[in-house]
C-alpha cells in the first residue's frame, strides 16, 4: 500500500486550483439513471470514487466514457438494470444514491445495504422513510435493500428526522418522476443539494427550494438529459486553505464560491489568519501564533463536519485550549491517536475534544483511518518537525485529486512512496 512521506516545516507560498467536488459529482452521476439520452459532465475531479460509479452506471446498462481530463459522457439510454453488485457496493457506500433514480425510472432498485464505515453506522433509514412514503415496497432481505413500486411513485410530504444529506438527494430525486407534488421537510441545505436541484431543472424536473429546510418537487411525466459543469469542492478548498494556516504560509485557492465555506473563513480569522476572498478565490495567509478556536460541526451553512479533522490538526499547535465538538458523525475522531502520537495535547469526553496547543509536532509513522482523518494527518506533518510518513493512503484517494502534487507545488517537500 502506498505511503505519502513529508518533510515538515516548509511554509507554504502560491496558487492551487480546486477540483469539482466528489460530493456533488456521485449524486449527479447517480441522476443520469433517470432519463435517457447522452449527458455531458465536465470538471468531474479524478478520484478512485468516480471510477467506481462509472463501473456502478455501467452494471445498470449505461455507457459511461471519459473525455479528456475532467469530462465524462454517459449515455442512459439503456439503462435497464435495477441491481447493483455487492462488490462495488461495498467499496462505496455513496451507491445507495442509485437507489431513488432506479426506482423512478425502472419501478425496481435493488442495492446491498451499506455497512457502517470507520466514522460511524451511518443508517439509511430515512433514505427509505422517504421512498416509502413515495409509495416504495421496501424489502430488506440478506444484506440487501430491495425496492419495488407498481406504476408510478406518489408524491407525498416527507418529514425527515435527520438532516442527511444524500437522503434528501435519493427522495428528491425519485420524487421528480413522481405523480403529483412532494414536500420534504428538515432538508439537508448544503452546496451539493443546490447543485443536484439545478441538474434536475436542467433536465425538466420542478424542483423549488433546494438549499432551505423545505424542498418541493412536482412530479414530472418523463425528464430528459443534460449537461451539466461540477461545482468546486469545499473540503479540498477548506484543506487547503488550513494548510496555509498551519505552515504560516500564503496561499490562494482558485475556482472556489466563497459563499460556500463562510461559516470555515470566519474560524479561520478568528485563529489569526489573514482571509481575502474575490468572486472565486479565496487567499490565506497564516498568522504567526494561532489562535485557540472552538468548533461545533453542523449541518450547512454551520462548520462542517468533513473540515472537523482539518482544523483539529490546525488547533494543536494553537497558544491555548479549544474545544471541538463533533455533532453530525458519532465516531469521526479516529485522527486524535495519531495526532498524538506526533505530540498533541488533547483530551476526548464523548462527542467533545479538548485540544491545548503544543509549541511543535514530531514527526511520525502514522496510519490513515478514514478520508478526512488522512488530510489531517497530512496537515500535522506538513508543520511537524522532521519526517511524517501516512500509510494507508487509499482513504485519501477517494477525496483528494492528487494531493501531494498540489501540495508540492506550493512549497511543501511530499512525495508518495509506490508499495514494494
Ligand atoms: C454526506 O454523507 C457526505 N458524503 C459526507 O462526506 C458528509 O460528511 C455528510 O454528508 C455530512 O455532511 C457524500 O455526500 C457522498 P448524512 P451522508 O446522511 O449523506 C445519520 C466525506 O468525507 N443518518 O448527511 O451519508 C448519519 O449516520 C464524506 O466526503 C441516519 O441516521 O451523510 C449521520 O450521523 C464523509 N439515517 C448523519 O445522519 C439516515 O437515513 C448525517 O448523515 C441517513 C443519515
Amino acid at each position: 500500500m502506498d505511503k505519502v512521506v513529508i518533510h515538515g516545516g516548509n511554509r507554504l507560498a502560491g496558487q492551487i486550483k480546486i477540483s469539482g467536488a466528489k460530493n456533488a459529482a456521485l449524486p449527479i452521476f447517480a441522476a443520469t439513471l433517470l432519463a435517457p439520452g447522452v449527458f455531458e459532465i465536465s470538471d468531474v475531479p479524478d478520484l478512485k470514487d468516480i471510477r467506481t460509479i462509472s463501473k456502478l452506471l455501467e452494471e445498470f446498462g449505461a455507457k459511461v466514457g471519459k473525455v479528456g481530463s475532467s469530462s465524462y459522457r454517459i449515455d442512459s439510454e439503456n439503462v435497464n438494470h435495477h441491481e447493483a453488485s455487492y462488490d462495488l457496493v461495498k467499496t462505496m457506500r455513496a451507491s445507495c444514491l442509485a437507489l431513488g433514480p432506479l426506482l423512478a425510472r425502472l419501478g425496481r432498485a435493488k442495492v446491498s445495504l451499506p455497512g457502517g464505515c470507520a466514522i460511524g453506522e451511518r443508517p439509511i433509514d430515512q433514505h427509505l422513510k422517504g421512498l416509502q412514503a413515495l409509495g416504495a415496497d421496501v424489502r430488506l432481505e440478506h444484506g440487501y435493500v430491495d425496492l419495488r413500486v407498481n406504476g408510478r411513485l406518489t408524491g407525498s410530504r416527507v418529514t425527515l428526522d435527520i438532516v442527511t444529506v444524500t437522503g434528501v438527494m435519493n427522495i428528491m430525486m425519485a420524487a421528480t418522476l413522481a405523480e403529483g407534488r412532494t414536500v420534504i421537510e428538515n432538508a439537508a441545505g448544503e452546496p451539493e443539494v443546490v447543485a443536484l436541484a439545478d441538474m434536475l431543472n436542467s433536465m425538466g424536473a420542478e424542483i423549488n427550494g433546494a438549499g432551505s429546510s423545505v424542498i418541493t418537487i412536482d412530479g414530472v411525466e418523463e425528464l430528459r438529459s443534460t449537461s451539466v459543469r461540477i461545482i468546486p469542492d469545499r473540503i479540498e478548498a477548506g484543506t487547503f486553505m488550513v494548510a496555509s494556516a498551519i505552515t504560516g504560509g500564503d496561499v490562494k485557492v482558485i475556482g472556489v464560491v466563497p459563499e460556500h465555506g463562510a461559516t470555515l473563513l470566519e474560524k479561520l480569522r478568528d485563529c489569526g489568519c489573514r482571509v481575502t476572498e474575490s468572486e472565486n478565490s479565496i487567499r490565506v495567509e497564516g498568522p504567526d501564533n494561532i489562535a485557540p478556536v472552538n468548533v461545533t460541526t453542523s449541518p450547512f451553512p454551520g462548520f462542517p463536519t468533513d473540515m472537523q479533522a482539518q482544523f483539529m490538526a490546525l488547533m494543536t499547535l494553537a497558544g491555548g485550549a479549544s474545544v471541538i465538538t463533533e455533532t453530525i458523525f458519532e465516531n469521526r475522531f479516529m485522527h486524535i491517536g495519531e495526532l498524538r502520537r506526533m505530540g498533541a495535547d488533547i483530551k476526548v469526553s464523548g462527542n467533545t475534544a479538548v485540544v491545548r496547543g503544543v509549541a511543535g509536532l514530531s514527526g511520525a509513522e502514522l496510519m490513515a483511518t478514514d478520508l478526512r482523518a488522512s488530510a489531517s494527518l497530512i496537515l500535522a506533518g506538513l508543520a511537524a518537525n522532521g519526517r511524517t510518513s501516512v500509510s494507508r493512503v487509499y482513504h485519501l484517494d477517494r477525496g483528494y485529486e492528487h494531493i501531494e502534487s498540489k501540495l508540492a507545488a506550493i512549497g511543501a517537500d511530499i512525495r508518495r512512496e509506490r508499495a514494494t
